[in-house]
C-alpha cells in the first residue's frame, strides 16, 4: 500500500482523539466525509463523474433521469393529478439527475411541470451555485432547502422524496460480534496514525436494532449499523405529508447484508476511480460508504406511515418505467451508430445483474396516503414490448 499523506484533516481528528479520547467509528467517518470544509464531501472538487472519484447511475446516461421522470410522472397521476407538487432531492449533488427531470417532464407533460416545484437539499452549500447554473432553464420551478431545513420538519410536502446514493454516504457505526458479545469499535490515535479498538456500544440501539431484524452475527462478524439512515427516515416520513418516498442505492435486504459470507461487513472507500479497504488513509480525500439495510427502512417505514408499494433490482424498475421503449425511440431518431453503441454500452452498464449497477442497486418506493398507486415498476414488463 503506499504511503498515507497527512491531510489537515487527519492532524484534526487525531489531536481531538488525543485530546478528548477514542471516538466511534460513525464519528470518524462523519468527519471524514463532513468535517466543515475539510470533509471529503464538504471539500471544494468535483467527487462524482469522469473527474471525480466514483460514477453514479445519472453520469451512465441520461436515460436513467429519463426512467426516474416518468416514473414521477406516474406518482402525480396516482395521486389524482393535483395542483401542486413538490419533488424534493435529498443529496442533489450538482444538479445532474435534478437536470435530466426537470427535461423530462416539460418534455413529455407539460401541465404537470408547470405544477410542480423542484427543491434541491444538499448537505455540500457551495453546490447551489453549480446547481443553479446546471439548471438555469428551469429556475422558475426550483427551490431550495437545508438538510437541517428538512430534518426539523419546518415545511411539509406533497410529492416524492427522492434519493440517488445519499443513505450509502451517511455514517454507520461498526460492530464486531465476540465472545464476550456484541462490541463496537472506535477509532484511536496511536503514533500519529489511528488504530481500532473494540468496546461495549456506546449505545443500546445498535444491539436493539439487530434484535428488531432477527439478525444474530456470528462470532468474528463485522458488520455496518446505519442509525443515521432510520433518523433520515424519520425526518423524512414527518417532512412527506401525502405522496412517495423513493430511495435508489446499493444494498441488500437485511438477510443478505448481514449473511454469514460479508464476514468484514460492506465498508469500501472510492478513490479517483479504484476502490480501497482502508478507511484511515487518504483522510478526507477518499469516499467512504456502506451498502444499504433496505428491511431496516421499510419496517422503519411501516411503523411510520410509508408503506412499501414497491422493492426491487434496479433493472427491473428501469426496464418498468420503460428502458425499452426509450432504447427504441433512440434507435429510430437516426444517431449514429456510433452514438448507439455508446448508448448501448452505457445501458448495459445501468442494466448489468451479477455485482453490476442492475441488481446491487435498488429502489424502493414508499408511499403515504396514497391508495393503490399503478405506478409504471408495478408493469409486468415481459409485457411491455
Ligand atoms: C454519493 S453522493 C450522490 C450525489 C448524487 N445524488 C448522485 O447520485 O450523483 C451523496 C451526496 O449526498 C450529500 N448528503 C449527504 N448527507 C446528506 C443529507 N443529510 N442531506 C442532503 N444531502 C446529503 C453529500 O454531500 C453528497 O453530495
Amino acid at each position: 500500500m503506499e504511503t498515507d499523506t497527512m491531510t489537515p484533516l487527519k492532524t484534526i481528528l487525531l489531536d481531538r482523539i488525543l485530546s478528548k479520547g477514542r471516538i466511534t467509528f460513525a464519528d470518524f467517518m462523519a468527519a471524514c466525509l463532513y468535517e466543515p470544509g475539510l470533509g471529503y464531501y464538504t471539500s471544494p472538487g468535483r467527487k462524482v463523474g469522469a473527474e471525480g472519484d466514483f460514477y453514479t447511475s445519472m453520469n451512465v446516461h441520461l436515460v436513467f433521469g429519463r426512467l426516474v421522470a416518468r416514473e414521477i410522472c406516474r406518482m402525480w397521476e396516482s395521486m389524482g393529478s393535483p395542483g401542486r407538487f413538490d419533488i424534493i432531492e435529498a443529496g442533489a449533488g450538482a444538479g445532474q439527475l435534478a437536470k435530466d427531470i426537470l427535461d423530462t417532464i416539460a418534455g413529455i407533460n407539460l401541465p404537470f411541470y408547470d405544477t410542480l416545484t423542484y427543491c434541491l437539499v444538499e448537505k455540500e452549500p457551495t453546490l447551489k451555485e453549480a446547481q443553479k447554473a446546471k439548471l438555469a432553464d428551469h429556475l422558475a420551478r426550483l427551490d431550495w432547502h437545508t438538510p437541517e431545513e428538512l430534518a426539523e420538519g419546518g415545511s411539509t410536502f406533497s410529492g416524492c422524496l427522492l434519493s440517488n446514493e445519499l443513505i450509502d454516504a451517511m455514517p454507520v457505526h461498526l460492530v464486531e460480534m465476540t465472545p464476550a458479545g456484541l462490541m463496537e469499535v472506535y477509532v484511536t490515535a496511536l503514533d500519529g496514525e489511528f488504530g481500532e479498538m473494540l468496546d461495549e456500544p456506546s449505545t443500546p440501539e445498535l444491539a436493539a436494532y439487530l434484535k428488531r431484524l432477527g439478525i444474530s452475527l456470528f462470532a468474528g462478524q463485522r458488520a455496518e449499523i446505519s442509525l443515521a439512515a432510520i433518523g433520515w427516515l424519520e425526518a423524512a416520513a414527518k417532512a412527506v405529508e401525502k405522496g412517495f418516498v423513493l430511495t435508489i442505492d446499493y444494498g441488500y435486504p437485511a438477510d443478505e447484508l448481514y449473511a454469514p459470507m460479508r464476514k468484514n461487513g460492506t465498508l469500501l472507500c472510492y478513490y479517483q476511480h479504484t476502490t480501497e479497504e482502508s478507511p484511515y488513509i487518504r483522510v478526507g480525500l477518499q469516499d467512504i460508504t456502506s451498502h444499504v439495510n433496505f428491511t431496516a427502512l421499510m419496517e422503519r417505514g411501516e411503523e411510520l406511515g410509508l408503506h412499501t408499494v414497491w422493492f426491487g433490482e434496479q433493472y427491473r424498475f428501469l426496464l418498468g418505467a420503460g428502458l425499452m421503449e426509450e432504447m427504441l425511440a433512440l434507435e429510430k431518431s437516426g444517431v449514429s451508430e456510433t452514438e448507439l453503441i455508446k448508448n448501448r454500452l452505457a445501458l448495459k452498464k445501468l442494466m448489468l445483474p451479477d455485482g453490476g449497477m442492475g441488481d446491487t442497486f435498488k429502489v424502493l418506493i414508499q408511499a403515504k396516503g396514497v391508495d393503490n398507486p399503478q405506478l409504471l415498476c408495478m408493469r409486468d414488463w415481459g409485457k411491455c414490448f
